[in-house]
């Protein structure tokens, strides 16, 4: 077991520079395998989810290139993967896993997906269902709705989806596979979740259009086409990393981070507007625009934080930063309540339970509840130094480790090697600033 102990801050300095961002590295990879041509891909995350997806395309005989500062994906076009002659392992990565599914359920040929313990557990009766709908034929091989996932050879026709969640991974994984579908595809859904697939396919020369709706909901649609182009793509740094380096910043006293080239996209930016109505100042420099992402300079200085509400349709632009925002209202004065934000549950752990032990262990009065926590911040009474459990979760890992930063005493975060998942590098940048 790989441990990190970290120490009480006394002001971060500097500047850092996010790693690219995870689903628009996982996207560009798969878009890439089955365009024509070949898409090149700048700072692309070389993070283990990433991987996972490079290794089951490679297994289905798509050559990619890993060069120092490129990587160069020779796509065969929609109809050009082979079958794979193994299982392919999808690691860690529910996103490697669901979005897959989709391009595997138009192919003709059987295939088999299967991750770690983690991954196995989770839900996947949410893109089993809308794909089965559309004519795939995938089964659950322990019949749990969850994987090894045995995706056979189908004929696909186009649906309208009307889908539970606000999930991107759903929607993603029905409108890939609609691009084997005979008919448009749509999926609407209870309120908008990260657009980077169709932000993606429109620039790979697929036509797709998207809709806001007067009660929130949103729909993205989909044309068949006949292929997809091969691009090349810059990836920007992720606002999920990001989001540790600006609490970081916020938290510790006497700090000022310039947390450089960070993803800025609406759809992923409720961490930002949380920042702001708990009271911190964030300044958005050098902006700029590229494929349709968004992305700026953010520097950050340390402030005094307040309670807040969390909810609505602000919790899918936040979802994987509600470790850290938990971590940041723990801090903060006041009452912060978070709700509707179920799919905690479903994450790499269930994040309502991992995040709640953990503020526990380091003093902090947390309930848990069905959709969320409430947690009661006190400004003046640091957290205390813990033993944290990160249950192989990247993200409870790298949250209690800035806690540690603004605690009193050690903290001692186990397991820690599982922030390789979205950011190998984690800890040498942290230590970068100190
Ligand atoms: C992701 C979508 C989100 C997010 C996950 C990455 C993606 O999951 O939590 O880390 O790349 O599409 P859901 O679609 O399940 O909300």
């Amino acid at each position: 077991m790989s441990v990190r102990c970290i120490r009480p801050s006394a002001g971060l300095k500097g500047e850092i520079t996010i790693p690219g961002d995870k689903s628009i590295s996982h996207r560009s990879v798969m878009l890439g395998a089955i365009a024509r041509g070949t898409t090149e891909i700048t700072h692309f995350l070389k993070g283990a989810d990433c991987l996972s997806t490079i290794g089951c395309f490679r297994r289905m005989g798509i050559e990619i290139e890993e060069k120092p500062d490129v990587i160069l994906v020779h796509g065969k076009g929609l109809r050009g993967l082979v079958a794979p002659s193994d299982t392919l392992n999808v690691g860690n990565s529910g996103t490697t896993t669901r979005l897959l599914s989709g391009i595997l359920a138009g192919q003709n040929f059987l295939s088999v997906l299967s991750g770690d313990a983690s991954l196995n557990s989770r839900p996947m009766a949410r893109i089993m269902t809308p794909l089965n709908r559309m004519g795939a034929h995938i089964t659950s091989l322990h019949h749990n709705d969850c994987a090894p996932l045995k995706i056979e050879p189908g004929i696909l026709r186009g649906i309208h989806y009307q889908s539970p969640v606000a999930s991107a991974q759903v929607k993603s994984a029905v409108l890939l596979a609609g691009l084997y579908a005979d008919s448009e595809t749509s999926v609407t859904e209870p309120s908008l979740s990260r657009n980077h697939t169709e932000l993606m396919l429109q620039n790979f020369g697929a036509y797709v259009s998207s809709t806001m709706h007067s009660d929130g909901s949103a729909t993205a649609q989909l044309e068949p086409c006949g292929e997809l182009y091969g691009q090349q793509i810059a990836v920007p740094g992720d606002i999920s990393s990001a989001a540790y380096f600006i609490a970081a910043g916020l938290l510790v006293p006497h700090s000022e981070i310039l947390v450089k080239n960070v993803g800025t996209n609406f759809t992923r930016a409720g961490f930002l507007k949380v920042c702001e109505a708990m009271g911190a100042s964030l300044s958005l420099l050098n902006k700029s625009f590229e494929g349709g992402e968004g992305r700026a300079d953010i520097l950050v200085r340390s402030a005094s934080l307040k309670g807040t509400v969390i909810e609505g349709d602000l919790i899918p632009t936040l979802i994987d930063e509600l470790p850290i925002i938990a971590v940041m209202a723990a801090c903060a004065e006041g009452t912060t309540i978070i709700k509707d934000a179920a799919e905690l549950k479903v994450k790499e752990t269930n994040r309502i339970d991992t995040v709640t032990e953990n503020l526990k262990a380091m003093g902090a009065p947390v309930t848990p509840t069905a959709d969320g926590m409430i947690i009661e911040g006190r400004a003046d009474t640091p957290l205390s130094g813990a033993h944290i459990k990160s249950y192989l979760d990247h993200r409870i890992a790298m949250s209690f480790a800035v806690a540690g930063l603004a605690a009193s005493g050690e903290t001692v975060i186990e397991d820690s090697q599982c922030v390789d998942v979205s950011y190998p590098e984690f800890f040498v940048s942290l230590e970068s600033l100190s």
